[in-house]
């Protein structure tokens, strides 16, 4: 039988398929505030047979080196770029991730944020908020129209793939992709990536970050996009330099930016990008629904059950 390490509270039901199968669990007590100490996180792990991670666990090579009954990780997002892969199969430790389960959640992420973006929602309601509605305005917070918009996506997984079916399907946009290889199944027009930056009016990223696709979006890639064009990203923060990001945006650059990641998380209060009006940030909360935190609860827990 197994020793289980879970390094955060999630959806406990679904630990029932691991109990009744005769393995220990334990879950890390987070009452205190935000992801388990590295240093915890390698004393627990080093007595584990299999980890359930978040995207915040980093699991390197100096972490495994000290976990040598660890056979399988089973991380609790799509995203692996915070485990060391190729130290993984060094040592023949199975990763598994929860793809699927949350692509309708994050793509609706992105369309709200898009939507919101656009339609300075955030903005408005603070007004609102603060007391500072006098009345109907006819010049205020006047946002930009998205039907009928030029979209490109960065890349075309199926979380990109589905924030585009609802630009096309619901704003009637005109879709492409810039990513590593053709899609068929995706009926959009395949660029470069200097066609798509030029050419699009809302950039939405949803690429996995990679050596390929750190900082893909820099100073020179952010200048090349329309002067008024919406930028999302939900995919991993260090995909754009965000130095390069407030540059541009300091001279008026881009109509708006909208971000469920951040480079680092969380992104401090402090930050120049909270300070800018047209910029939404929030909590990488892009699957976070309850429906997708279920399924990958479930995900999480039998991929470990049917792997050992
Ligand atoms: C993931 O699962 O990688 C996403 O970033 C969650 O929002």
């Amino acid at each position: 039988m197994a020793h289980i390490f879970c390094t955060k509270t999630i959806i406990d039901a679904s630990f029932k398929l691991l109990l009744d199968s005769g393995h220990s669990l334990e879950v890390w007590d987070d009452k205190r505030d935000g992801p388990i100490s590295y240093d915890i996180l390698v004393k627990k792990a080093s007595q584990a047979d299999a980890l359930i991670t978040m995207l915040s666990d980093k699991i390197d090579k100096n972490l495994l080196d000290q976990c040598p009954k660890l056979k399988v990780i089973s991380q609790y997002a799509v995203g692996i770029n915070n485990i060391d892969l190729k130290e993984c199969e060094n040592r023949a430790i199975k990763v598994f991730n929860t793809p699927d389960v949350l692509t309708d959640a994050s793509a609706e992420l992105g369309f709200a944020l898009l939507l919101a973006c656009a339609r300075k929602i955030i903005p408005a309601y603070e007004n609102a908020k603060q007391g500072k509605w006098r009345g109907w305005e006819p010049m205020g917070f006047l946002g930009k129209s998205l039907k009928g918009l030029k979209l490109g996506i960065i890349g075309p997984g199926k979380i990109g793939q589905e924030f585009a079916r609802l630009c096309a399907k619901g704003l009637e946009m005109e879709v492409s992709y810039f990513g590593p290889s053709e899609k068929p199944e995706f009926a959009a027009k395949r660029v470069d990536l200097t066609t798509l930056l030029k050419d699009s009016d809302i950039i939405s990223i949803h690429c996995p970050l990679t050596d390929d696709t750190r900082e893909l979006i820099g100073e020179n890639e952010l200048r090349q996009m329309k002067a008024d064009a919406i930028l999302i990203n939900t995919a991993r923060g260090e995909v754009i330099n965000q130095d390069a990001l407030v540059k541009v945006l300091k001279e008026g650059h881009l109509h708006s930016v909208g971000l469920d990641v951040t480079s680092p998380e969380p992104l401090s209060p402090e930050h120049e990008l909270f300070q800018l009006s047209n910029v939404l940030i929030m909590p990488h909360i892009a699957s976070a629904t309850v429906k997708a935190r279920i399924d990958m609860a479930n995900l999480v827990c039998e991929n470990i059950n049917n792997f050992i």
